[in-house]
């Protein structure tokens, strides 16, 4: 560091003492085009059924998803995330209905682009919406998730949704070789176009429980993601798993989960240039969402100061649940 001069002719607490020296000195700041919305669809016309493990989310119809999205252009959000919710008589061993043209995904895809051009619209590339025993990819004779097996299935959802309108495809099933596979796949089907956002260093998170919730999988998932999903204890391995995606094509890198993980995105951040992305996932709104709701912590504070975290932790973009109220309170604050 520069040398600097030392107390009391370096007072620090000059730089604090006015709102406007504190306004024109600030490092990092947090507006809604950094934030992308993640929605849970319900494969219904209308209504909604609110998610017990997440108050004040639900899974929403088609029209309820509109409204929403709607919403969210209004507000300056510029990209919405889609995971369908599915009912256990269309899960199965090899997830079929991920690729069913018909399916919840491909029709709300294009009943999103054609009404809100606009709107980035990402989608989550794994299988565990709609695989009976709750797995990101199919299993082997022996019960094991088969990487193999499971990247030529990828590569054909990928496909799928990218021809139904996703601007964005985000594996988030942490299988090897998945990004090359799913950009080669996409080009030689001339979707150059689209994105490959990776779920690059995802980790095996007691987090995510809120979301298997959501999802309806939590009863169902058969052991857990230990096999492909990254031991919490591991840093570098970060930085490997970030470099084969760059090198694999990815467009931007994901983080997942975003609190406990900041030390990840500082890394990654600074070793990359490719943007790089968090994901403050389900755990951690209902840990602040409970913390406000028994009035032990501030709400709007709380959910502002933890996003601008992400920011100076080196972040772009962050999938936040808080999307919604975020921009509605930067928006008043302007
Ligand atoms: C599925 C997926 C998960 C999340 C996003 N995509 C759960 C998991 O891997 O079990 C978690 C998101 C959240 O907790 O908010 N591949």
């Amino acid at each position: 560091m520069i040398p600097c001069n030392t107390f009391p002719t370096r007072r620090m607490r000059r730089m604090r003492a006015e709102p406007y020296i504190r306004a024109l000195t600030q490092e990092h700041h947090i507006t809604s085009e950094n934030l992308v919305y993640p929605l849970f669809i319900l494969d219904q016309p209308k209504g909604q059924d609110a998610i017990s493990a997440m108050p004040g989310l639900a899974r929403l119809g088609f029209d309820e998803v509109y409204r929403t999205a709607e919403k969210c252009l209004e507000l300056g959000i510029p990209a919405i995330a889609l995971f369908p919710v599915l009912p256990a008589h269309l899960k199965s061993e090899n997830g079929d209905s991920a690729l069913d043209p018909d399916g919840v995904l491909p029709r709300i895809l294009q009943g999103l682009k054609s009404r809100f051009p606009s709107l980035g619209l990402c989608v989550d590339i794994a299988l565990d919406p709609y695989t009976s025993h709750g797995h990101d990819g199919c299993l082997d004779e022996k019960g094991r998730v088969d990487n193999d097996k499971t990247l030529a299935r990828l590569c054909q959802q990928a496909l799928l949704y990218s021809q139904a309108g996703a601007d964005i495809v985000a594996p988030s099933d942490m299988m090897d070789g998945r990004i090359q596979a799913i950009r080669h796949t996409l080009d030689e089907n001339q979707e150059i176009h689209t994105l490959i956002l990776s779920y690059a260093a995802k980790y095996a998170s007691c987090f995510y429980g809120p979301f298997r919730n959501a999802l309806g999988s939590e009863g169902c998932l058969r052991g857990d993601k230990k096999t492909y999903q990254m031991n919490p204890a591991n840093l570098r391995e970060a930085l490997l798993e970030v470099a084969l995606d760059a090198a694999e094509g990815a467009d931007m890198l994901m983080v997942k989960p975003g609190m406990p993980y900041l030390d990840v995105i500082s890394h990654v951040a600074a070793q990359s240039p490719i943007p790089t992305f968090a994901y403050q996932v389900s755990g951690e709104y209902a840990m602040i969402v409970a913390a406000s709701a028994n009035g032990w912590l501030d709400l709007r504070a709380a959910v502002l100061e933890s996003l601008l975290g992400f920011k100076r932790a080196g972040c772009q973009g962050i999938f936040t649940y808080f999307a919604l109220e975020a921009a509605q309170w930067l928006r008043e604050s302007r």
